[in-house]
């Protein structure tokens, strides 16, 4: 598989560093960030080194692409989407709180079917996105998030611990953009962004990102709760995402696939 990397950041850099291996599967052919000079020390990580392009449109140029990893910014995805999607490359969204716009998700959608290629949201930080596609199938009664992280992992600062949201998964999206990818994953895939429950708090004795997921419905009920430590380049994003696209990588370029 040859893949594009859209975003050269923590996530973008982490994936492109690892997934190259000699006489492997998965190839990166080409980068692009705004930040010329992010591409531009990726590529030179990678052997052998992957186009540097200055836009998205030479990302997409010379056919070489199979997959576009977007790891950029839920602006990236409005942006660029439909863009990659109807070049005929099918397209991994690591920005998930995009897809809270529902008119993006919907024209994507489309110009996916039409294609006929794909777009991927890997699992992300958390476990349990696998039984709550399968429990949406028998119906589900109640899916509720409860996040908790230190206060400067969500921008704010506060002495004690501190419930900083608790409603709609669609509102608190709103609210903390930037901290709230599982939510929006575990809403696509289950009841949906108004009647996923997220409860966000800010506690100051934590150096973990915990995700407690409580899933309700006809099959019964189950809970997952993940204690993630943080990735080393960028302690706002748990480890786990990171592991979670390249797994999804390797999902798609194995002839064995496991799970649901
Ligand atoms: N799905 C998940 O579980 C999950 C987990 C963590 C983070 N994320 C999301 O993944 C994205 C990347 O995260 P990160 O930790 O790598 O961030 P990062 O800030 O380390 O890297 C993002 C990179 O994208 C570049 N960029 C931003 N907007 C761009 C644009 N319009 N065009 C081209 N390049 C652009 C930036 O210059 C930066 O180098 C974020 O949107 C983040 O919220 C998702």
């Amino acid at each position: 598989m040859n893949l594009a990397i859209l975003g050269c950041g923590n996530i973008g850099g982490t994936i492109g560093r690892a997934i190259q291996k000699p006489g492997g599967k998965i190839c990166v052919v080409a980068v692009y960030d705004i930040d010329e000079k992010k591409a531009r020390r990726l590529a030179a990580q990678i052997t052998p080194a992957p186009r540097v392009c200055k836009n998205v449109e030479e990302l997409l140029k010379n056919g070489d692409a199979d997959l576009v990893l977007e790891a950029a910014s839920q602006e990236a995805v409005a942006l660029y989407g439909k863009k990659i999607v109807e070049s005929g490359k099918a397209l991994m969204v690591m920005s998930v709180g995009a897809f809270t716009d529902d008119a993006l998700l919907k024209d994507l959608r489309k110009a996916a079917e039409k294609k006929k290629v794909k777009i991927y949201v890997p699992s992300g930080a958390v476990a349990g996105i696998d039984g709550v596609k399968s429990a949406s199938l028998g119906g589900l009664k109640k899916v509720t998030l409860t996040t908790r992280k230190n206060p400067k992992n969500l921008d704010v600062s506060v002495e004690e611990e501190t419930v900083l949201y608790e409603g709609s998964a669609r509102g608190g999206i709103k609210k903390y953009p930037k901290n709230v990818n599982v939510a929006a994953t575990l809403s696509l895939a289950g009841i949906g962004l108004d009647k996923t429950v997220l409860r966000i708090i800010a506690d100051p004795k934590t150096d973990k990102n915990t995700h407690e997921i409580v899933v309700e419905g006809v099959f019964g009920r189950f809970s997952v709760v993940m204690n993630n430590l943080p990735s080393p380049e960028n302690p706002k994003t748990s480890y786990l995402a990171i592991l979670s696209a390249m797994a999804t990588l390797k999902r798609l370029s194995d002839p064995l696939e496991i799970g649901t």
